[in-house]
């Protein structure tokens, strides 16, 4: 395969695809799959536990690979930063919070800083504060975004913060998403629910195979799955899921006082520990329609770049 973008210069990848540090879903084998493959793997730190994280970075061996962070978790805990920095991470991705209070520790690691923006103004400020690379994430995308869609959003941030290589995420999940992120002017992309049906995800069969069943249309954005999970988002930030009937109902009816969001907690907890697929969502986004089967990561990868590569060199709509 032929890629030669500012993303596989920096890193010496041979495929513009990094994987999202997905929380609970991305850990050291999928990382290190990804990367394996020859794109970059990112295991998701999230919401930030120590002993998983050290765990998973380890299970990666000597594959290189980076380490993600949901970036206003690591106000409280900025030591889980220091600890994942000395385990030599080949990049720190952080989303949802201005980064520049990182900035410094994740450079003077020798890790590239990448920044998750969902606005061209986040895009600016996390320019303006060193990172490396930016990813500009579309509402289309699994797990926690913004308001802005991928296609206009990529675009506007690579004329913002040209030269500075951008990733394209949210919604991208086969070779038809690479090629048009890369047209965009993108250096590459970060895919998550694509991942999510990967051999290696920390994900439940069960789960997979709802998602591989699922189509784009039955995703929601909301905050209840926070508000019953205990994580206080920032304001603008919502989750991307499929959606469940209980959630459905629950957007319909909200819980009026204290003593119903307790209930709903417990109903969620239960389901959750029984694998109840009608309460708890499988978190993925727009893409769900393009994601048909479980397979290894490096599969998934290949496909997506030989597909790319054929639409890149057919220059579809052009005349011989
Ligand atoms: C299951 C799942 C969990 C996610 N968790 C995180 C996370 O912990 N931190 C983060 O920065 N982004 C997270 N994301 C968002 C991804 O970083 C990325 O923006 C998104 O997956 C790209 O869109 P796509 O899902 O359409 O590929 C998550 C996405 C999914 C699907």
């Amino acid at each position: 395969m032929a890629f030669d973008t500012p993303l596989t210069r920096m890193f010496e990848i041979d495929l513009p695809i990094v994987s999202a540090p997905m929380a609970f879903v991305a850990g050291g084998r999928l990382a290190a799959a990804v990367t394996e493959a020859g794109g970059l793997g990112l295991i998701g730190g999230g919401y930030g536990d120590p002993d998983w994280l050290e765990a998973e970075q380890r299970a990666a061996g000597n594959t290189p690979v980076g380490i993600g962070f949901i970036a206003w978790r690591l106000k409280d805990r900025p030591e889980l930063l220091t600890q994942a920095l000395a385990l030599k991470p080949r990049a720190a991705l952080l989303s949802f919070a201005d980064i520049a209070p990182y900035a410094h520790a994740v450079k003077s690691s020798g890790a590239r800083l990448i920044a998750q923006v969902q606005t061209v103004a986040q895009a600016r400020r996390a320019a303006a504060a060193g990172a490396d690379l930016i990813v500009a994430q579309g509402t289309e995308a699994g797990g926690h975004n913004g308001l802005r869609a991928t296609l206009p959003l990529v675009p506007a941030v690579v004329d913002a913060v040209g030269p500075l290589p951008v990733l394209a995420a949210g919604g991208i999940a086969d070779g038809r998403g690479l090629a048009a992120a890369l047209t965009l002017g993108a250096a590459g992309v970060l895919v998550g629910s694509a991942l999510v049906a990967a051999t290696e995800a920390l994900v439940a069969p069960a789960a997979q195979a709802r998602l591989t069943a699922a189509s784009g249309d039955e995703t929601a954005r909301g905050s209840e799955v926070d508000l019953l999970r205990g994580y206080d988002w920032p304001d603008g930030y919502k989750i991307r899921t499929l959606d469940t009937p209980f959630l459905a109902a629950m957007r319909a009816a909200p819980p009026k006082d204290q003593a119903a969001v307790e209930a709903l907690r417990q109903a969620y907890e239960a389901a959750r520990a029984d694998g109840d697929l009608t309460v708890t969502p499988v978190i993925a986004g727009e893409a769900a329609d393009l994601i048909r089967q479980t397979a290894p990561a490096a599969d998934i990868l290949q496909a997506m770049a030989i597909q790319a590569e054929q639409i890149l060199r057919a220059r579809p709509g052009l005349k011989a």
